[in-house]
């Protein structure tokens, strides 16, 4: 078994992950992707029994990821999960083909469809690129003014990118949303991220607290993983008080240094597992 590691920095979780697989004395090697070079004919990356993905920059691990699957090399996640867990639109549309509760979406495609879609939506409506994390460029929008400034400014100085207009209704929770690992067809983890702030991520300052699995949230975040194509994925949930769990995005190269104390569970390990049953054949994910 030779295990690769797709990276662009050894950040807390990829030294957990190394770690875990040198104290099982399995093959490994560390791919940069600042020095890697796809020949496509070539076939550049040989001998590995299964490729985990640990890019930072999300249009690096998606083609990487396709020219694997491309060549026959195993990889957590796939190539289809990093396409849909890497945009909010595709993640929302899997999850409602799949009847996967969320808060409701809209999606428009010019500043004056998506103040009218805002409009109906009723305030105070979140607005979000449609590729982006760590809560980067969110716009809680309260009312019709804001609306069309927000509209403005992405008009003018924004990319094409910000003129797909993803609309999601705002779940008034409770100062906290949920954080939950799923592993293939178990949910491993999972943290109540507490803040202030509506924005609650971790990498933003939110504090992390463990939160109890119930079937209910285990089932939910499984269905989550299986509609945007399986693998190891961080579901956010966020806990509507009319309507209960409703799934507000999956991530695809989960970020997890922040979970392993207060929940008790070694995620890289569970990671490690999985990757290697990949590996071995014995999963292959949707
Ligand atoms: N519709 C919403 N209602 C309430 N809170 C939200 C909503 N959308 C996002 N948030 C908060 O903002 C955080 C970041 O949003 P998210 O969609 O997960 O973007 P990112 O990809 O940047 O993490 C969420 O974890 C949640 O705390
Ligand atoms: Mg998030």
């Amino acid at each position: 078994m030779k295990i690769g590691i797709l990276l662009s920095r050894i950040r807390v979780e990829e030294k957990l992950l190394i770690k875990e697989i040198e104290r099982r004395g399995i093959e490994h090697e560390l791919i940069d992707d600042r020095q890697l070079v796809l020949d496509l004919a070539e076939r550049s990356l040989q001998g590995f029994d299964v490729v985990i993905e640990r890019c930072v920059n999300h249009s690096r691990a998606l083609y990487a990821l396709r020219i694997l699957a491309d060549w026959g090399v195993p990889t957590v996640n796939t190539y289809t999960v990093a396409e849909v867990c890497g945009n909010k639109l595709l993640t929302s549309s899997a999850l409602q083909r799949e009847g996967v509760p969320q808060p409701r979406v809209k999606v428009a495609f010019t500043p004056e469809s998506a103040l009218d879609a805002m409009e109906e939506m009723g305030y105070p409506v979140v607005l979000k690129p449609g590729v982006g994390s760590w809560g980067r460029l969110l716009a809680k929008v309260n009312d019709r003014e804001a609306a069309e400034a927000v509209l403005e400014h992405k008009q003018l100085l924004g990319s094409y990118h910000h003129s797909i207009f993803y609309i999601q209704e705002y779940v008034r929770k409770p100062g906290r949303d949920i954080r939950a690992f799923v592993v293939g067809n178990e949910t491993v983890a999972a943290i109540y991220r507490n803040s202030p702030h509506w924005i609650t991520n971790t990498a933003r300052g939110g504090s992390a607290e463990p939160c109890e699995i119930t079937p209910e949230l285990n089932e939910l975040c499984v269905r989550a993983g299986h509609a945007v194509g399986g693998g190891v994925v961080a579901v956010d949930v966020l806990e509507c008080p009319e309507r209960g769990f409703l799934v507000n995005e999956v991530n695809y190269t989960m970020e997890f240094r922040n979970s392993i104390e207060p929940t008790g569970v070694d995620i890289p390990a569970r990671l490690v597992d999985y990757a290697l049953a990949v590996g071995r054949r014995e999963v292959v994910p949707a």
